[in-house]
């Protein structure tokens, strides 16, 4: 199926979409202000991010950087650590670049064309859109997941929303249905009507503004559109880890030790851990011999509360372990410090739930 809108129904479809989230929408922090660097972060964070999960990080993030030059004239730890729980490290690695290239090619002002901002790091076609239309006025049509099954359903377009001969469709029937005028409420109306009323499961349709318009929900199709998503089939993996702790309670962490530090430790700052298949302590006992080149034989790993983390199709099972030892070695690319100044670095969720371990029963 494709559009169906004649030119009269589209304006009133628009007017009444329009109407609807200008009177409902959501008092979210990054609408406050169409500061494009403030729609920008808030755009980086919420990808592949719930809005709850985003909130205060943004809101803190935004008082450590309040413009573009802060942010480019920070050092990157300092950027990890506030990002630091909020996952998908390269987003905030590539943001902080691109922040750099924005002060270095375009005087700290934010591009005005679609070109020049595709080719900063970390922006995509669907962050372009959402910025330029949003803190710009540029006509663009934004398509992420929840604009996908907006109008997946008001077109009654089955199959696989991702692949991408349908990707393109949805594209197409985007830019067909921009308010031209209002590009930037436009976008965030399909937006929050996908994150609010047309939500995956059980949409609203009872109270949806636009539900005369919709073809899913005239021919009884919104609960079969959009049609599951392929997944990967899930992979488990154990990992374990350790904590070695000295009479000051300090410990030692590593950087890029090689077990699943990308997925798992974003490569920042961890524990020393490793991938484990049948006896957790005697390989974690190895690793360590082998990256810190200390004697295991003497270690006693004492196993803590197991903890779960799930990256995209991964299913981890973190195995904690702790041993007290006499003294902790001094080795390049390692850091130690005090267990409770572990916030101050940049570290993975991961490596917080290994870290909290300690200190349950
Ligand atoms: N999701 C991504 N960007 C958003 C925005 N600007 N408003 C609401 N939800 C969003």
């Amino acid at each position: 199926m494709g559009i169906q809108f004649k030119p009269r129904s589209l304006a009133s479809f628009q007017r009444r979409l329009l109407g609807w989230f200008r009177k409902h929408s959501r008092d979210l922090p990054w609408r406050a202000s169409r500061d494009p660097y403030r729609v920008w972060v808030a755009e980086i964070m919420l990808q592949q991010t719930r809005i709850a999960a985003v909130m205060p990080y943004y809101e803190r993030f935004l008082q450590h950087f309040p413009d573009v030059r802060s942010l480019a004239d920070a050092r990157e730890e300092k950027v990890l650590q506030l990002w630091s729980g909020l996952g998908y490290y390269s987003r905030a690695r590539n943001l902080h670049r691109a922040t750099k290239e924005v002060v270095a090619r375009h005087g700290g002002d934010f591009p005005g064309t679609l070109e020049e901002t595709l080719a900063l790091p970390g922006i995509g076609s669907y962050t372009a859109a959402a910025v330029l239309s949003i803190a710009k006025d540029v006509p663009l049509s934004v398509l992420d997941g929840n604009v996908a099954r907006v109008l997946a359903r008001l077109c009654a377009i089955r199959g696989d929303l991702r692949a991408p001969r349908r990707w393109r469709q949805l594209q197409k029937i985007a830019e067909k249905l921009l308010a031209q005028k209002a590009p930037g409420d436009w976008n965030q109306a399909l937006m929050e009507l996908g994150e609010t009323i047309c939500t995956p499961q059980t949409p609203r349709c009872e109270v949806c503004p636009v539900s005369r318009w919709c073809r899913a929900y005239s021919l009884g199709l919104t609960r079969e559109i959009p049609a599951p998503r392929k997944r990967r089939a899930p992979v488990k993996i154990r990992v374990a880890a350790a904590i070695l702790r000295d009479p000051q309670g300090r410990t030692i962490l590593v950087r890029d030790p090689g077990a699943h530090d990308d997925v798992l430790f974003s490569r920042m700052w961890q524990f020393p851990a490793v991938e484990v298949a049948r006896d957790p302590a005697a390989e974690l006992a190895a690793h360590l011999e082998k990256i810190l080149n200390i004697n295991a034989g003497g270690l006693e790993l004492k196993a803590l509360p197991a903890a779960r983390h799930g990256v995209t199709f991964r299913n981890i099972t973190l195995l904690p372990f702790v041993a007290q030892v006499s003294r902790l070695p001094r080795r390049p690319r390692t850091r130690v410090l005090s267990i409770r100044d572990l916030s101050d670095l940049p570290v993975s969720s991961a490596t917080k739930k290994i870290a909290a371990a300690l200190s349950q029963p």
